[in-house]
């Protein structure tokens, strides 16, 4: 496949205040395109000027959500180049999510060096600011004009830029979050590891309790037994306890954070133990009070690693480390982001350059 390239005419002005990025609220003067075809395959890959898509109001994915995404982010280095992190792994996910969703892998040797043309292109757009990212948005969505509940045929597949700041108004201070006790995000079986729109439509409903006990985001417990701890809305979770790491496995419910596995490897480098185990919101709870939950905090390719500074659980509310980010947090965040920002060696091979 050839790649086509149109360029704006009318280039927007770049934000002055980088201070003011926010997160996802201003895209950059491209996109890349390519549209699916059955019996002809992925096809017309193509950067164009960022535009509104134009759609049917029948399209499928509006109505039965046939929608997936990933998200990735490129950062500026000290000498002024760009690099992104990790991104054939993003892609690779990008197609696990695809298989459950019956949409069509892409080729991701291919996307990877479109991918990369587009970012070039936009690189003007890649932040100065500490803690500023470029925030790339891959996602594929289906475009039959048909009501009829089936695996479309056609199929549209669009990376967006935008660059963002912190996630989190918080930015790093430890974030409060609520246990989610009544509903549930997914199941083993379901579509929970998949990054697809509708995990994140199911979740939003538990942002309400959330924010009436004066909390960022929601925890999620298993959906079977109520009582695993699961994932936080935006991110994947870790808890510090007696000296050791644990994040739940992957069992099938979660999502499989590129941001947890490079946790999962770097932490170890760094002196902390890791172990993949299922842990219940009581044990939680437990550790904090015979005094071995030493720290919590999430990890996300948005959220980076966010300290949880309280977890509120029904009546019961608790504090992590004096609602402070921890050591283990803090030395984590700065070793992965050392390596992301290209001020820190890249010992894994995880940074891709231009
Ligand atoms: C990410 O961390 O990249 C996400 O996709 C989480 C959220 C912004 C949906």
């Amino acid at each position: 496949m050839q790649l086509t390239i149109e360029r704006t005419k009318q280039p927007k002005a770049k934000p002055t205040d980088e201070s003011k990025l926010g997160f996802g609220q201003i895209f950059t003067d491209h996109m890349f395109m390519m549209d699916y075809t059955e019996g002809q395959g992925w096809h017309d890959p193509r950067i164009v000027p960022y535009a509104p898509l134009q759609m049917d109001p029948s399209a499928m994915v509006l109505h039965y959500g046939q929608s997936i995404f990933e998200g990735l982010k490129a950062y500026r280095k000290p000498d002024g180049s760009v690099q992104m992190f990790r991104p054939m792994d993003n892609l690779k996910r990008f197609n696990r999510s695809a298989a459950r969703l019956c949409i069509p892998p892409i080729d991701t040797d291919f996307v990877l060096e479109c991918m990369k043309t587009l970012v070039d292109i936009e690189k003007d757009w890649v932040p100065h600011n500490p803690g500023t990212s470029l925030y790339i948005r891959p996602t594929a969505i289906a475009m039959d004009a048909t009501l009829g509940v089936h695996v479309a045929k056609h199929y549209v597949f669009f990376i967006i830029l935008s660059p963002v700041g912190a996630y989190y108004a918080e930015g790093l201070k430890p974030v409060r979050i609520f246990v989610e006790n009544d509903y549930v995000r997914s199941v083993r079986g379901g579509m929970g590891f998949a990054k697809t729109a509708g995990n994140y439509a199911a979740s939003l409903i538990a942002e309400h309790a959330a924010q009436d006990h004066g909390c960022a985001q929601v925890l999620w417990l298993d959906g079977v037994e109520r009582k695993y701890i699961e994932e936080v809305g935006s991110m994947n979770i870790f808890f510090k306890i007696n000296g050791e790491l644990i994040t739940p496995p992957l069992l099938g419910s979660i999502l499989g954070g590129i941001t947890r596995d490079s946790v999962l490897k770097l932490a170890p480098t760094l002196g902390y133990p890791v172990r993949e185990e299922r842990l219940t919101i009581e044990d939680v709870f437990n550790a904090h009070a015979n005094g071995t939950l030493e720290e919590v905090f999430g990890t996300g390719t948005a959220a980076v690693i966010s300290p949880v500074g309280a977890l509120v659980w029904g009546e019961k509310e608790i504090a992590i480390n004096g609602g402070e980010m921890g050591p283990a947090a803090q030395k984590i965040y700065d070793t992965l982001t050392g390596i992301q920002f290209g001020t820190q060696e890249d010992p894994m091979g995880w940074t891709l350059s231009l």
